[in-house]
């Protein structure tokens, strides 16, 4: 794993290092190819001895299914791709998961480096090592435990990325500070307007601490026994907003704001959490900026889509609540009373929701 502003021009040595390889094929999506397609393919043919060839898919959730992984794979056999070939893939989570996927079930597996341009890509699916496709019946249902040979992370490649896009995937690091780590926490709230501006300092600290910290929670849990659950803190009802509103409101980040917000505010009604910590929680989600609004949502619209969550368990819903800054509890069992009633609530906490 290398973070560092303007790594991305030297991967040819760090894939060199990997060993010998017979072929290296970038798999990415023409967005992401259009902004750093050349300056990487320059950077490989330099080192490289080896074919250097480009497969390009469509990176929208609705094609992150099992018919790409087959054109990809189909792809792969035309061009004469071999066990010893490597894969690239340079892109946000789908790129990943999906270039992941195909990185793992072509030949049963050859050599994966993810370069990672989104930071939600960057601070999460990057590292893990979870691949896997939609079916139409839900997300990430196929798939397989694939941990890349190398990650390279950076920063820079962010420059590009739609500011919405980029504000979303700076939630997930305001998660990190909560579920992990209080040091963290203290420097978003101290250098929140420099990471808005993508500063590359800035980011770099950041993001490196991101990393360690989902490093370390899957070093420790790596299938998801026990200690990951920490990782899905906002994700409970995150993931009910994104299905309930056919994951066209909200950007993944945005609906896991308004989780983050919940539990914060469950973590306070059951007495987990003091509220001075609460109001630094809710204010440092708030200053990431405007999320859309929760407007025509009811909350028993959402109970059967919680209930029917890939982490409940037999249609108990448990969540994730913040103890502290930096402390999480997980396994929580919380009376649907106190869920209706906080999701009532939410819409007039946040003064930074946009309608
Ligand atoms: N495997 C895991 O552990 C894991 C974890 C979190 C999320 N995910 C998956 O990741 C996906 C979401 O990923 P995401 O948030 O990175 O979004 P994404 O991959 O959908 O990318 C968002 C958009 O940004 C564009 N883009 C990417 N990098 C760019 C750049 N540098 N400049 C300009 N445009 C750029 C993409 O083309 C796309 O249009 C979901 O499918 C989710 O299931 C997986
Ligand atoms: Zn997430």
């Amino acid at each position: 794993m290398q973070c560092a502003p303007g790594i991305l021009p030297r991967p040819g040595a760090a894939i060199s290092r990997l060993g010998e390889t017979t072929g290296i094929y970038v798999l990415s999506s023409p967005r992401v190819w259009e902004h750093w397609g050349r300056p990487l393919l320059r950077a490989l043919g330099q080192r490289q001895r080896v074919r250097v060839r480009a497969i390009l898919f469509d990176d929208s959730e609705s094609a992150k299914d099992l018919a790409t992984i087959e054109q990809i794979s189909r792809q792969l056999v035309l061009a004469g791709a071999d066990r010893h070939t490597t894969i690239v893939a340079m892109g946000g989570g789908v790129v990943g998961d999906v270039a992941g996927f195909a990185a793992a079930s072509y030949l049963r597996g050859v050599r994966l480096v993810h370069v990672p341009t989104t930071l939600v890509a960057q601070v999460d699916s990057s590292i893990g090592g979870k691949t896997g496709v939609n079916l139409p019946e839900g997300k990430n249902l196929v798939g397989a435990f694939y941990p890349p040979q190398l990650v390279l992370t950076d920063p820079k490649v962010l420059l590009t990325l739609p500011h919405r896009e980029y504000r979303s995937g700076l939630y997930e690091v305001v998660k990190y500070g909560i579920i992990a780590d209080p040091e963290l926490f203290m420097y978003l709230e101290r250098h929140m307007l420099a990471l808005l501006r993508r500063d590359a300092k800035a980011l770099t600290w950041v993001i490196t601490r991101c990393i360690r910290i989902k490093a370390h929670v899957v070093a420790r849990d790596e299938h998801e026994g026990g200690l990951r659950h920490i990782l899905n803190f906002g994700h409970t009802l995150g993931h009910a907003l994104e299905a309930a509103t056919r994951y066209r409101r909200f950007l993944h980040g945005e609906a896991i704001a308004w989780g983050m917000l919940a539990a914060t505010l469950f973590g306070l009604a059951t007495e987990r959490l003091r509220e001075p910590e609460a109001m630094r929680i809710m204010r440092l989600i708030g200053s990431v900026g405007p999320v859309p609004s929760l407007a025509g949502i009811r909350a028993a619209q959402l109970r059967p889509i919680l209930a029917g969550d890939k982490k409940a368990r037999g249609g108990r819903v448990l969540w994730v609540l913040p103890r502290r800054v930096g402390k999480v509890e997980w396994g929580i069992d919380l009376p649907w009373t106190l869920v209706s009633r906080t999701f009532a609530e939410l819409p007039r906490l946040s003064a930074t929701a946009k309608s």
